[in-house]
């Protein structure tokens, strides 16, 4: 069982307690009073929302008691966060949304960011082959075609039960007009990234002010409330056309950018089937290519079922070798046959076939680790940004919202578009810019997810929900770049298989590994000493991270109420319902 690392909150609990596992974690920052009543384990009768701001999760919660539905809620608390979390909620950007229905039907949508028109394999490359790292991380040729806005455009246009998407921006353009009071964690991050803005922007204000920001200080943001009353007006027109697309294509055009106003027109969010697929007696909904999540996801679940998890322990070395051997055999084959599936065939029901996955864990062998087959330079694979950001949602009729948004690298770019007022993605550097060299996560790729003109890059986003026994049972997901997959699953598996409640499974300290680099990366507190010095007789190596994916999650109760869980990683995750 689960060792008590923890104090268990089973309803709510405020900032104050959970300070005390900042504390238990090292993280030695003096305790004050955010301006905000942040609740992370919250159980409720009806209605869940869990955000990584709690603005944003008070404005879901009332779109819900005005009568939205749970898409309606996502809507709204994403354009919330793209306010009031300016580091990754976002409309520069792009994104996954999971959807669960009542009545058991379920989609996947998929507005994801595309490379401009004229983007090209080599296009990161210098002149010798050699990949030139910066180039899709930062400035104008790191951005993707942003997809956020006519995503959300799309879900509201099928599944909306309001039918007001004026309502749905209404918070989100007052708390930019207003302005809103910081939270310590986003003024630290503006502080941190100061130098930044203001080297890739003639014009950094209103993220940039003179002497440091401090927790309350209140961040107007009338360029992006401007934006956003476009967005209102004329829907996803409203963004990829007239005067925001003018302002976006000027940006462009002042650093080097590719992105043009027919890159723009051309954007298309998409319908997709999700991936769904069963684990003992639960099923599971979650995302396809051009996410590489839910296969992955599933890969995993598959290879692990016939492994008695619950009885070696959570986080024992039977338990963390095998799970590490399943995860080194999945992402090895994330980085050779995934990409986007519009332009490269990739075989989701070979790589989904119980048969496959069983032949797959043919050399799995209990008492030491398999090799990865090429081991990769050491890379520190960077998950200490969390640079994404995940909305779980439940609404009184039982339908579930699971959608994870992002700009890729914190503030992505950042560069702001002039005039516009919000930061643009640097998602270009989740394609595969050269076979096998690692993006920022430390994940490779090859041709199937290397550039092409039109092309969404490969994503680790998992919006996942599960039923169990054909009823709604969890709702989950996470930034945290490539170690959002294994924190979706090791999530699921403390409920499933390790007798956690919600709560412990998403504050339990966790460990990753992707094949390459060839290494199981542990948050510090993850497996004892003794089961690593276990795990490196077996042939492992261990790195530490100091912390990994962010977990939001909304679980259904053996009563019929919802536990909402935010990630005890991050202050300002906020559940909220009713
Ligand atoms: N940019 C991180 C991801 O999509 O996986």
């Amino acid at each position: 069982m689960f060792t008590n690392y923890y104090t268990k909150m089973k309803r709510k609990s405020l900032y104050g307690i959970f300070s005390f596992f900042l504390i238990l974690n090292a993280c030695q920052k003096a305790a004050e009073k955010p301006p905000y009543t942040i609740v992370q384990s919250l159980v409720e009768d009806s209605a869940m929302v869990v955000a990584e701001h709690p603005l944003a999760a008070m404005v879901g919660k009332e779109i819900l008691q005005k009568g939205g539905n749970a898409v309606d809620a996502a809507i709204a608390t994403q354009f919330a966060l793209a306010v009031v979390y300016p580091r990754a909620g976002n409309i520069g950007g792009g994104g996954f949304m999971v959807i669960r229905l009542a009545n058991g039907e379920s989609d996947a949508l998929d507005y994801r960011e595309k490379a401009p028109a004229t983007a090209h394999r080599d296009m990161y490359l210098d002149g010798e082959g050699n990949v030139v790292e910066s180039l899709s991380k930062e400035g104008h040729l790191s951005v993707g075609v942003p997809g956020t806005v006519a995503g959300k455009e799309l879900a509201f246009q099928k599944h909306s039960k309001l039918k007001d998407w004026e309502q749905l921006l209404a918070p989100a353009i007052r708390l930019a007009a207003e302005g809103f009071l910081l939270t310590e964690s986003e003024a630290d991050r503006l502080n941190e990234y100061k130098e930044q803005f203001q080297k890739a922007n003639p014009d950094a204000r209103p993220f940039v002010k003179d002497g440091v920001w401090k927790m309350g200080d209140r961040l107007r943001q009338p360029d992006l409330a401007r934006t956003l009353e476009r967005i209102r007006d004329r829907g996803a027109a409203g963004f990829y056309e007239g005067e925001t697309a003018e302002k976006i294509v000027a940006e462009m055009q002042r650093g080097g950018g590719l992105i043009t106003l027919e890159d723009l027109k051309n954007y298309e969010a998409r319908w997709r089937t999700p991936i769904i697929g069963r684990y003992k007696n639960y099923r599971v909904i979650s995302m396809p290519p051009p996410s590489s999540g839910g296969i992955v996801l599933m890969q995993l679940l598959t290879m692990l079922e016939k492994f008695p998890l619950g009885s070696y322990g959570f986080q024992s070395a039977k338990s963390v070798h095998v799970i590490a051997e399943a995860e080194r055999r999945a992402y090895a084959d994330r980085a050779k046959y995934l990409g986007d599936s519009d332009f490269y065939p990739v075989p989701v029901d070979s790589l989904l076939d119980p048969a496959y996955l069983a032949d797959r864990m043919q050399d799995f062998d209990s008492t030491k680790a398999t090799p990865s087959e090429v081991v990769g330079p050491l890379v520190k694979i960077g998950v200490e940004t969390f640079e994404t950001t995940h909305t779980s949602v439940v609404d009184a009729a039982g339908n579930a919202v699971s959608v994870t948004t992002t700009l890729n690298l914190n503030y992505g770019s950042k560069i702001i578009v002039q005039g516009a007022g919000f930061f643009l993605n640097d998602e270009m550097d989740d394609f595969s810019a050269k076979p096998g060299v690692p993006n920022y996560f430390g994940l490779v790729g090859a041709e199937a997810n290397a550039v092409g003109p039109g092309k969404r890059m490969l994503s680790s986003m998992t919006p996942t929900i599960v039923e169990k026994d054909s009823s709604l049972f969890l709702v989950l997901g996470a930034p945290g770049g490539s170690t959002i997959i294994t924190a979706v699953l090791q999530t699921l598996l403390g409920v499933t298989d390790y007798g956690m409640t919600l709560d412990e499974a998403v504050w339990a300290p966790r460990f990753h590994h992707q094949w390459l680099p060839d290494a199981i990366t542990c948050e510090d507190a993850a497996i004892d000493t003794l089961v690593r010095k276990q795990l490196r007789g077996m042939g492992h190596r261990l790195e530490n991270v100091g912390r990994m994916a962010l977990i939001k999650a909304v679980m259904v109760l053996p009563d019929g109420k919802l536990h909402g869980v935010g990630d005890n990683r991050n202050p300002d995750d906020d559940a909220e319902g009713f």
